[in-house]
């Protein structure tokens, strides 16, 4: 299947203060961030990025405080103006449009969903979960049938007449969730929308996320500061670092070749064994006598089958094609050395 891009970020750049346009050559000839705002007291946004989301795929983006992530998000539905730049959804330019386009794009196209969830107090779940319908001029009775759809895919049923005080953090950000659903966007925008949450409830939404996904195919643009939920829910990662995007890819080809320092020291600490996968080992071209395991199956997942078939040789296949093979001490050895030599491995896809 041929992917589209769904969101296009062309060369842009923000920066913050009233003379913002007369600085982009300086920061484009390398000016930094920490001297921009000691000469010129402005404050580098972003810079020089490019980036293809792609259309029904989860893009996260991750990055220290301060790195641009809300800053980025927020160019999507311009709620924020570039300083140079362009962006273009589905191949029409945002920043083109009129204010009558960019309101009906809001509304009908590209949903938010906030980290503090942004309920209206005084209103029960059922009528915050309208909100979105009614801006889209729908009557009340089809709004509420709607909303009582969504407020049950994310498990929700029953609660309609409550008000936000009266749930969990948890429950408040499904209501958010189910909110942005009802509008029928076809773009999500989720800045970190889990990052309140409890651990376990935090977890829990990212199932719920997933599992919602598997059928609805949105696109979504999902920040996170926590790798793990990066991992987790990314199809695609990008990671900034001080406005600048030093690294975009799976999951896996981030773990396997981080970009630099800033990028290893994210993901050193993380459970290698789940999230490489034997695809991505050198393969011996000679085959094995062992067992038989898809491209895609975890290095954690090969090395119980191995232990449980009693055997020490993986052949590895792809939509039944025979890639190679692969053994037991590789798949160890990759599962546990650190992330620094990482970069040596030989990607096979
Ligand atoms: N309106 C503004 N005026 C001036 N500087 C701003 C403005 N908004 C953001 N910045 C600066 O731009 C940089 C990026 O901020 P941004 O909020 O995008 O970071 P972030 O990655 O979302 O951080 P966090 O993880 O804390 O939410 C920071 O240095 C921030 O101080
Ligand atoms: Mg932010």
């Amino acid at each position: 299947m041929v992917s589209k891009v769904k969101i296009k970020i062309n060369d842009l750049y923000k920066i913050f203060g009233p003379k913002g346009e007369s600085h982009v050559e300086k920061v484009k000839s390398g000016m930094g961030k920490p001297e921009l705002l000691e000469k010129h007291s402005h404050v580098l946004g972003l810079q020089n990025i490019n980036l293809d989301i792609i259309e029904g795929k989860i893009q996260v983006i991750m990055g220290l405080s301060g790195s641009g992530k809300s800053t980025l998000i927020r160019h999507i539905n311009r709620l924020i103006e570039p300083t140079a730049g362009q962006i273009y959804i589905d191949d029409v330019d945002v920043l083109a449009m009129s204010d009558e386009e960019l309101m009906n794009f809001r509304r009908f196209k590209a949903s938010m969903v906030f980290q503090k969830f942004a309920l209206l107090p005084h209103r029960t779940v059922l009528a915050n979960t309208i909100y979105g319908l009614t801006m889209q001029g729908v009557e009340v009775k089809d709004a509420e049938e709607r909303a009582a759809h969504w407020l049950k895919r994310v498990g929700l049923d029953g609660f309609e007449d409550r008000y936000p005080a009266q749930l969990s953090g948890g429950m408040q950000q499904r209501v958010g969730l189910a909110r942005a659903l009802a509008t029928d966007a076809d773009i999500l925008l989720m800045d970190e929308a889990f990052s309140a949450l409890d651990p376990l409830i935090r977890s829990d939404m990212q199932g719920i996320l997933l599992e919602l996904q598997e059928e609805l195919h949105k696109t979504i643009v999902f920040i996170t500061h926590d790798l793990d939920e990066a991992l987790r829910i990314g199809d695609d990662i990008a990671i900034l670092r001080d406005g600048r995007l030093v690294q975009q890819g799976s999951s896996q080809d981030i773990v396997l070749n981080p970009a630099d320092d800033y990028v290893a020291d994210f993901i050193k600490d993380i459970n290698r064994a789940r999230v490489l996968t034997v695809g991505t080992l050198p393969l011996k071209k000679t085959s094995a006598k062992g067992i038989t395991l898809s491209n895609e199956t975890s290095l954690e997942d090969a090395m119980k089958a191995l232990v449980e078939a009693k055997k020490d040789s993986v052949t590895v296949v792809k939509d039944d094609k025979k890639l190679g093979s692969v053994s037991m001490h590789d798949i160890v050895h990759a599962a546990t050395r650190s992330s620094e030599t990482a970069g040596e491995a030989v990607t096979y896809r």
